[in-house]
């Protein structure tokens, strides 16, 4: 809902408002972002204006623009802090309020960016200079969320250089920590938390993409707020380029936020009569501390991010030949790799790099999209015919927004790819960047995708970008305007094909990509105890619905850590479900556990894709629940396990305080030889820890792990259900967690009669 009265602006859900107003001298004053309240309430949150600002200020007659909270900050008006906009100084840029106008829907853009949709109201603020620029800023009010956008007009006679536009600007008051989501290629998401203090935070992503350097998405909380209690605020942009957030408090306490594009190597030349606009950011509100600010998060990406098409829909179990096989594949081994995929219950089978041109490494081919046909005789469509045979659907990788100087399409086109301006080529994973800001290339990257999309009936696809620039220099915007107008392109027309995108992992999981693609690869880091802190450090910004994870091989390629399958897999339930490892490696027992996982999680799949999701208190380790109606289930997720380990609990939430549940531990196996030596207090037998007893019991047979059934009401539940004791030597019992290291546990809670 949007209300306007004597120059206030309110909008307002269940959960949230958010105010502000016009001033007599036309500013724009901040009142509040935060829980309900009513339009009249903006005697309690207006400005009084005070002695103790001194003798510096605006213009004569209008308020002290430099004290006041503002929703946007003109340049040259007395307001010290950080500015929005900056553009040629000789250009009077000092904005007044002009007047309103109200929408009952979302307002589209014209140009190709991505924006929330569905159900919502638009608030547009129009702000008028004598030099005849305006700003329109628009509010929109979705069920969870508010996003704010800025356009701007020149109708000056002449053209200006927009150095620097955010799509956001809010003064708060309050005392806040900041949590910025940082780090690099198999190591995204590392949470950095700090006070909003009187020096600046800056989270700046300057790579030509959101990066996984710096996540486009952070957090505010006031100090001392918990998963379930206190204010927290999440911030996002719906962007996939260089962004940039600064967050920063005034001598007066109030707490300056903008998000937008990043300045750097931005710069922008808008013609007379052009407009600006730009990305949309995003905000949530929350009085129930991370938790429900999360929960927000998750339902405003589900319901207004995602495309339409795939809006609740089901993903695919699917199986990717990129870890298992490499560059390394043909016909026969995918077939073959297919029907064990099939037999486990995999409904998507997907062929990674490698189809294509001299693709037979990371060093050519990329470029090309001639099948390789010593690999795939039969093309895409004889491939696709086996797998649909089989029963599966098919995926396919692409890198298009790349080239290999060792391509064909280099060879013809040199000039297509960004080079750095002093002419010397600089390789990231040996490729270039294709200059998506050209039309020519455009055409060349729809026309190709889309033909084989259509050639393989394709129901899938992996679209990849491996290599980030900061070559692209002031093109930058036009490079991210071109991407999302070829995906407009190619995925418009086809809303029923899958798309998953990646970036050398989660290198672009940004809310922009999200718009196009309802699934992110969430990081080429497939360990899978190094993915869980991934996956729930993701947690606080993406639903679960969005998360790619799959099941890798252990002993893993890039840690050496030997996770046990069960937990393995029990970690990828908390994302998208897939295998990625050689399937024709695996013993009868492995097989059994898959084909169970599988089974367990199509079971569940809707809660574990579109439920309410919680992070619960674990002392030890990591704790996870999903929810829908009156079924919950929680992972419990151990590192490193302690001798003496005491009890442990789980921590529901949100179950019916006198409602009965039935509490069933998921039924998983613990390979035997894992034992060792130790076997002989486990067994009555005597064996050889090396023997060939042992080994072979490992792979035909696996004993039962920790195996727990319990009813009690939600409310002794939620205070800490007490789980079966470890393993300490003392024999062999199905109920006791005989797991050691990297173990973990999966708990379905079931209201009674459900
Ligand atoms: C990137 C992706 C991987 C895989 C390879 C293929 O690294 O993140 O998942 O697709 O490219 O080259």
């Amino acid at each position: 809902m949007i209300q306007i009265k004597d120059n206030v602006f309110l909008l307002k859900n269940s959960n949230i408002s958010y105010m502000f107003r016009a001033t007599g001298s036309g500013n724009l004053e901040h009142l509040h972002f935060g829980a309900p309240v009513d339009i009249d309430d903006v005697d309690a949150f207006a400005v009084r204006y005070g002695a103790g600002w001194g003798s510096t200020g605006g213009p004569e007659g209008e308020e002290f623009p430099m004290y006041l909270p503002l929703e946007w900050s003109s340049l040259g008006r007395g307001d010290y802090r950080e500015s929005p906009l900056e553009i040629d100084r000789e250009i009077p840029a000092a904005f007044k309020y002009s007047f309103c106008r109200k929408f009952d829907h979302t307002v589209s853009m014209d140009c190709s960016l991505p924006q929330a949709h569905g159900d919502a109201e638009t608030l547009e603020i129009v702000m008028s200079s004598p030099s005849k620029l305006s700003l329109h800023l628009f509010y929109t009010i979705f069920d969870t969320a508010i996003t704010r956008r800025v356009v701007l007009h020149n109708e000056t006679g002449r053209s200006i250089n927009v150095e620097k536009i955010m799509s956001s600007m809010m003064d708060i008051q309050g005392d806040y920590e900041i949590t910025t989501y940082n780090g690099a290629w198999i190591a995204e998401m590392q949470p950095y938390r700090a006070p909003v203090g009187m020096s600046g935070i800056v989270n700046e992503s300057t790579t030509g993409f959101s990066s996984a350097l710096h996540n486009p998405g952070f957090i505010l909380n006031e100090p001392g707020a918990t998963e379930t209690d206190g204010v927290v605020m999440g911030f996002n942009l719906i962007y996939s380029g260089n962004h940039y957030s600064r967050i920063q408090k005034s001598n007066e306490g109030l707490v300056r936020i903008v998000q937008g594009i990043s300045p750097v190597s931005f710069d922008w030349i808008l013609g007379n009569g052009e407009k600006f606009e730009t990305p949309e950011a995003v905000m949530v509100w929350s009085g129930t501390g991370f938790g429900g600010m999360s929960l927000a998060m998750h339902r405003f990406v589900n319901e207004n991010i995602i495309p339409g098409y795939w809006k609740g829909r089901q993903r695919p179990v699917l199986y990717n030949d990129w870890e298992g096989c490499m560059f390394n594949f043909n016909e026969s081994k995918l077939i073959s790799l297919a029907k064990k995929a099939k037999e486990l219950g995999c409904e998507l089978f997907v062929l990674d790099d490698g189809w294509f041109g001299d693709r037979n490494s990371d060093k050519a081919g990329l470029g090309d999209y001639d099948v390789n046909r010593k690999k795939l005789p039969g093309g895409l469509s004889g491939l696709q015919a086996k797998l649909s045979g089989l029963g599966l659907d098919f995926g396919l990788w692409f890198e298009p927004e790349a080239v290999n100087p060792d391509s064909k399409l280099y060879r013809a086109h040199p000039d297509w790819a960004i080079q750095a301006e002093d002419g010397v080529t600089v390789l990231g994973r040996n490729e270039l960047l294709l200059d998506l800001s050209r039309p020519e290339v455009r055409d060349y990257i729809v026309n190709n995708v889309s033909r084989c999309i259509e050639e393989g009936k394709v129901s899938y696809v992996k679209w990849d970008m491996n290599r980030h620039s900061t070559a692209l220099g002031a093109s930058a915007h036009r490079y991210i305007l071109g991407l999302y107008d070829v995906l407009k392109r190619v995925f418009g027309p086809r809303p029923e094909v899958l798309l998953e995108s990646c970036s050398s992992g989660g290198n672009r999981f940004d809310l922009g990509m999200l718009c196009f693609s309802p699934q992110i690869w969430a990081s080429d880091n497939t360990d899978a105890i190094e993915r869980c802190r991934i996956q729930y450090q993701l947690s606080y910004l993406y639903p679960l619905s969005t998360i790619g994870a799959h099941v890798s091989a252990a002993p893993h390629s890039q840690t050496l850590r030997d996770t046990p399958l069960s937990t393995r897999g029990n970690i990828s339930f908390f994302g998208l479900l897939g295998y990625e490892f050689d399937l024709d490696d695996l013993t009868p027992v492995e097989k059994d556990e898959i084909k169970n996982q599988i089974l367990f999680y199509k079971q569940y799949r809707d809660i574990f894709q579109f439920g309410d999701f919680r992070r619960l208190k674990a002392p030890e380790g990591i704790s996870m629940q999903v929810s829908d109606g009156d079924v919950h289930i929680v992972g419990l997720f151990h590192e490193l396990v302690h001798a003496a380990p005491g009890y442990e609990r789980i921590y529901p939430r949100g179950l019916k305080r006198e409602t009965v549940y039935n509490v069933l531990s998921r039924k998983q196996l613990l390979n035997a030889a894992k034992f060792g030596g130790l076997l002989r207090f486990v067994l009555p037998v005597k064996l050889k820890p090396d023997g060939p007893l042992v080994r072979a019991a490992g792979k035909q047979y696996r004993m039962k792990d920790a195996e727990r059934e319990c009813d009690a009401t939600g409310a002794a539940l939620m205070s800490g259900m007490t789980l079966n004791a470890r393993f300490m030597g003392t024999g062999y019992d199905p109920g006791m967690r005989m797991q050691g290291d990297f173990s973990s546990n999966i708990y379905v809670i079931t209201a009674e009669g459900t």
